[in-house]
């Protein structure tokens, strides 16, 4: 067979399939045509081995611990990017000049309201619901707003439907947390930058000036683009099925929103950070690391392990120095940092976590930074979704856009009963 095609022998029958290379990264092995060809499915729950589209925004090498956005390192954006170069660059795939990026983030700035009926839906939710109850529950209501941005198929209404998102995301969790500590809401002032703006609407307060500390500021426009995208994790995953049926672009970043909470994704920061703070102590962590490591416990080290990385997540590296200089500029001396760094050193000389492969995440420092920062554990995932918009509107749209995109439909290894006739219930 040429040396693009992989052979398959199923039986006693040798069936080709194309192989198809990308600029970098593992071949993929073209199995579109396996059913028909051959009956068989393939069996990957989980998606460990399946590449589930074609794309160009991010690339990461899980063994090297590459983090690329269209090309550009992670730690080189996290220090000379800001979010909004970022999120052109996600959208469009190439830096912006000096005048696109201010048009860009002039567009931005023009969406960060929100039309003031969803003010009173806020209401109908308890003080105590969680942030991200709040944001699946609002952002999915942006879908009653918009029907003059839902065709689609056209690039326009798609890209609007985009900036809304973006836009209006740091407005939608500081109102959740306003909402849950009982203080009014605080409007955007667009004069702020895309992160200071969001600083001021979730910690300033009507009754007097909000001066964002620069440092602060600085270390969450990092947060924000390190969360920015991740290839075809989870919760993006979910974006593209959701959009894959043509649904209303607000409702599928809802989906993702909802997917992102699970404690094994985007909540593992919360998670994370109250492990720590239950350990407490550095003594106490030998029995934390023995139980993730017992098979009978279900606990396992929040922050920790990672579907591709089997190195260090290059993000961790960068939210760990983030954690001491915002620790230090703020004076904060919290144990819970301490805590993390033991555990951290005692893990990665352990043979279990060594063996496999398992290394601190995005999630493990994250949250001792948005602690000392001032934001109590329950809006951690809902900054990661503010974040994480902008890499699934761009994914939502490069779904769309791809001409070798159908509705996403997994088929399955059937083991239930075969057909039985009915019995009625008086001979049961
Ligand atoms: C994010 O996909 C993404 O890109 C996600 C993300 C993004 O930016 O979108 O990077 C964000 O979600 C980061 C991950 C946050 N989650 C956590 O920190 C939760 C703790 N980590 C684990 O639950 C786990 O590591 C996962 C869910 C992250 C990955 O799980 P996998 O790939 O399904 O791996 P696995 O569960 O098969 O684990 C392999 C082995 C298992 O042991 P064996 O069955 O082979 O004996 O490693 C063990 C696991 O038990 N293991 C852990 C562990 N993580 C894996 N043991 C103890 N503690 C852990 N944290």
């Amino acid at each position: 067979m040429a040396d693009d095609q992989a052979t398959l022998s199923l039986g006693g029958k040798d069936q080709g399939f194309p192989v198809r290379h990308g600029s970098v990264g593992p071949d993929v092995i073209d199995i579109r045509k396996l059913y028909a060809q051959t009956g068989a499915f393939t069996y990957d729950p989980g998606f460990t081995s399946t590449a589930a589209c074609e794309s160009a925004i991010t690339y990461i090498d899980g063994d090297e611990g590459i983090l690329l956005h269209r090309g550009y390192p992670i730690d080189q954006l996290a220090e000379k990017s800001t979010f909004m170069e970022v999120s052109y660059l996600l959208l469009n795939g190439e830096l912006p000049s000096k005048g696109e990026l201010e048009r860009f983030t002039y567009t931005i700035s023009r969406h960060t309201m929100l039309h003031e009926q969803l003010s009173t839906f806020y209401r109908g939710f308890r003080r105590d619901a969680h942030p991200m109850a709040i944001m699946c529950g609002v952002v999915g209501a942006l879908s009653a707003f918009y029907h003059d941005s839902t065709d689609i198929t056209d690039p326009q209404q798609r890209m609007i439907a985009s900036h809304r998102l973006i836009a209006k995301m740091p407005t939608i969790a500081a109102m959740a947390y306003k909402y849950s500590i009982g203080q009014p809401f605080v409007y955007p002032q667009n004069s702020l930058t895309y992160t200071g703006n969001f600083l001021r609407m979730t910690f300033g307060v009507p009754a007097e000036p909000y001066e964002v500390n620069p440092v602060v500021e600085q270390a969450m426009r990092t947060i924000f683009i390190l969360h920015a995208d991740h290839e075809q994790n989870a919760s993006t995953s979910t974006v593209r099925l959701a959009g894959s049926s043509g649904a209303n672009p607000f409702a599928c970043i809802a989906a993702g929103i909802a997917c992102l909470w699970g404690p094994a994704h985007g909540g593992a920061n919360e998670a994370a950070l109250n492990m720590l703070r239950e350990i407490g102590r550095p003594e106490r962590i030998p029995e934390f690391i023995a139980r993730a490591k017992d098979k009978d416990d279900p606990f396992r080290l929040m922050g920790f392990g990672h579907r591709v990385y089997k190195n260090y997540d290059p993000r961790a590296k960068v939210m760990q120095k983030i954690a001491e200089q915002v620790l230090g500029e703020l004076g904060v001396d919290d144990p819970v940092f301490d805590v993390a760094r033991e555990l951290e050193q005692i893990a990665l000389h352990d043979d279990y976590f060594i063996e496999k492969k398992l290394y601190p995440n995005v999630d493990f420092y994250s949250g001792v930074v948005l602690s000392a920062i001032g934001f109590p554990t329950s809006m951690f995932t809902a900054l990661f979704a503010l974040a994480r918009t902008v890499g699934w509107v761009a994914q939502w749209n490069e779904m769309i856009s791809d001409p070798e995109q159908k509705i996403g439909r997994p088929r399955q290894l059937y083991t239930g009963a075969t057909q039985r006739d009915y019995v009625p219930v008086e001979q049961r």
